[in-house]
């Protein structure tokens, strides 16, 4: 039996086909989930992304839905959908992400609050929304509900070009512990993914910007720096990092909650 079989995913932050949201989505499918719903605010690649996946995995089980995650009606609006069509959310990926660079003194609050609602505050709603439907997983798997928030290793290492970004991570950090044990009696399982560099979007758009701030030669180059730094000296793919959401997602992790996989070559120990 494939190591999902049967499950429904919804996944934010996986409206681009090179991201780890993609990746993850594309990995539930392998392994067998009943339907993947991803959701994203960008609808220029979903015909793209739709064509992709239903050619891998045939049609019907993958659902591309546009959504603001920040906002509490989307999410309810989803839910809603979710449930009609497909009657039930076994694993929710609370996976958007956004980075606006800056310190203390050269970050706006507007940017603060804008970081904060897409990386903490979108994790919070869909937890709230999607909890009624979580609790009942454990009727049909013995794994119950699964909840993985992509957090960061930002969440451990301050940064002082890129503070909304680290402080939003840590605080999606502690939304993550603090549903472990709020949920842990409706059998709903809440753990996180750290990814360090996986080369997406976002990390290249991260270190064109600090080679703009002349923090490096090139972008290319930051992340070379990265790679370099890393323990394991290699560079890491989305497609790298979905084998730790599968884990986390199917039952053979039913006795794991609270936990934080550290998916970045060991860079991190090196703080
Ligand atoms: N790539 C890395 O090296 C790395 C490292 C650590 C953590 N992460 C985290 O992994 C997650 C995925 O990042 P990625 O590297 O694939 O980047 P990405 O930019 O490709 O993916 C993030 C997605 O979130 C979407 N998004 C932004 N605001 C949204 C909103 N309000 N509602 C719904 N979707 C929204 C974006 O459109 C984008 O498709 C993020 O949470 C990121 O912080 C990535």
């Amino acid at each position: 039996m494939a190591r999902l079989e049967g499950k429904v995913a919804i996944v934010t932050g996986a409206g681009r086909p090179d991201n780890i949201g993609a990746a993850v989505c594309d990995a539930f499918l392998r392994e067998g989930a009943r339907a993947v719903i991803a959701t994203d605010l960008r609808v220029e690649s979903t015909a793209a992304l739709t064509g992709e996946m239903e050619g891998k995995h045939g049609a019907g089980r993958f659902k591309l839905v546009v959504q603001d995650a920040t906002l509490e009606a989307d999410w309810a609006a989803l839910v809603e959908t979710v449930l009609a069509e497909f009657g039930a959310i076994d694993v929710l990926v609370n996976n958007a992400g956004i980075s606006i660079h800056g310190g203390i003194e050269t970050t706006s609050l507007e940017d603060l609050r804008k970081v904060m609602a897409v990386n903490h505050d979108s994790g919070f709603l869909g937890m709230k929304h999607c909890a009624p439907a979580l609790s009942e997983t454990i009727k049909r798997f013995p794994g119950g509900g699964s909840v993985i928030n992509t957090v960061s290793m930002a969440s451990y290492m301050p940064n002082a070009n890129n503070l909304g970004y680290h402080v939003s991570k840590s605080a999606q950090r502690m939304l993550t512990l603090c549903g472990a044990i709020e949920f842990g009696p409706k059998r709903i399982r809440v753990n996180s993914v750290h990814p360090g560099q996986t080369t997406t979007p976002l990390l290249k758009e991260a270190y064109e910007e600090y080679a703009r701030l002349g923090l490096y030669e090139s972008g290319q180059a930051g992340i070379q720096n990265l790679v370099d730094m890393c323990p394991l000296g290699i560079e890491s793919f989305p497609e790298d990092t979905a084998h730790a959401f599968v884990y986390l997602a199917s039952d053979e992790s039913r006795f794991v909650t609270g936990a934080s996989i550290y998916h970045d070559g060991g860079l991190g120990r090196r703080y």
